[in-house]
């Protein structure tokens, strides 16, 4: 009876929701319009950069918050938050800035950079010191839920971002961040247990997964529910909300419908989901 529970909520709230799930498919769209290509005449106002597991990510946005220009590497230098090849990482940000500086024509001094909940303030340091030695100035350190947050505008729901290594937990109540959490487990996995299903390696199956995943949804499928039992045990008091996913690793055909049946709630994706927390950290900083 999901209709009669959608019907007995304000009609305000509900508008609203759409409201803001309208906004960040938009937001994420223009963000997918603008990889490599900068936007013309948006005007650069703000920079984030996403030290991932699987990627690095920069997002400049004007003073809108629209993205202006976005661009990624495929990196192993930073794993969870925690830069475990520093010289790689600072490469690829340093290559990530260059680019963005030649397209838009500007000088980057200042970024925001996330790092995810749970990591010590020692690991989450060297995240900053990854931009500094990349000829940024002014580093400004954030939590990755709160950034995702800046992108998708929640009142109340459960924000999952389910990445290269991990899935991190916020819940949001009144628009209030009441509960982080974070566990092992997101694309990475879903690339072994793919290898192991196929017999072929792990960039093989990474590559196969990102182009045809259509394909592979009945081997994927164990790993997707794994990763939904991993976001239940990390909002248990908290199955009143819907869930909305954020992260790349969702980005596999099926992740919604699958994580939707077995959590039995409402569950959100959006377009171009690996862009969320890299535009968020860029928005923080308006
Ligand atoms: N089109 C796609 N289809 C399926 N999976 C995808 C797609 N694009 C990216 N991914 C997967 O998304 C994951 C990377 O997501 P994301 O960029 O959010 O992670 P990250 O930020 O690097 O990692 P973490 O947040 O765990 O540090 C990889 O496992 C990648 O295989
Ligand atoms: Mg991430």
């Amino acid at each position: 009876m999901i209709g009669a529970v959608v019907a007995d909520r304000p009609a305000s709230t509900q508008s609203d929701e759409g409201d803001a799930s309208a906004r960040a498919d938009a937001l994420l769209n223009r963000a997918a319009a603008a990889f490599r290509h900068a936007i013309a005449g948006a005007q650069p106002a703000a920079v984030g950069i996403d030290l991932g597991t699987a990627t690095c990510v920069i997002v400049v946005v004007d003073a809108d918050g629209g993205p202006a220009w976005v661009d990624a590497r495929p990196t192993a230098a930073v794993r969870d938050g925690v830069v475990v090849d520093f010289f790689g990482a600072r490469d690829a940000t340093a290559s990530l800035k260059a680019d963005a500086e030649a397209a838009l024509g500007i000088e980057i001094t200042r970024a925001g950079v996330a790092y995810p909940p749970g990591v010590p303030t020692s690991e989450a340091a060297a995240c900053r010191f990854v931009l500094e030695s990349a000829g940024i100035d002014e580093v400004v350190l954030l939590d990755e839920v709160s950034a995702a947050q800046a992108a998708l505008g929640l009142t109340d729901g459960v924000l999952v971002d389910v990445g290269g290594g991990s899935t991190g937990v916020g819940i949001f109540r009144g628009g209030e961040l009441v509960r982080v959490d974070d566990r092992p487990g997101g694309g990475t996995h879903l690339d072994l247990i793919l290898a192991g299903g196929l017999g072929v390696d792990v960039a093989e199956a990474e590559r196969r997964k990102r182009t045809d995943s259509a394909s592979y949804r009945g081997i994927l499928k164990p790993g997707i529910q794994r990763i939904a039992a991993s976001i239940a045990a990390m909002s248990p008091d908290a199955g009143d909300l819907p869930v909305h996913l954020a992260g790349g690793a969702v980005m596999v055909d099926g992740a919604r419908e699958i994580i939707a049946g077995e959590l039995g709630r409402e569950v959100h994706t959006y377009p171009h989901s690996l862009f969320i927390t890299p535009v968020g950290i860029a928005r923080t900083l308006l």
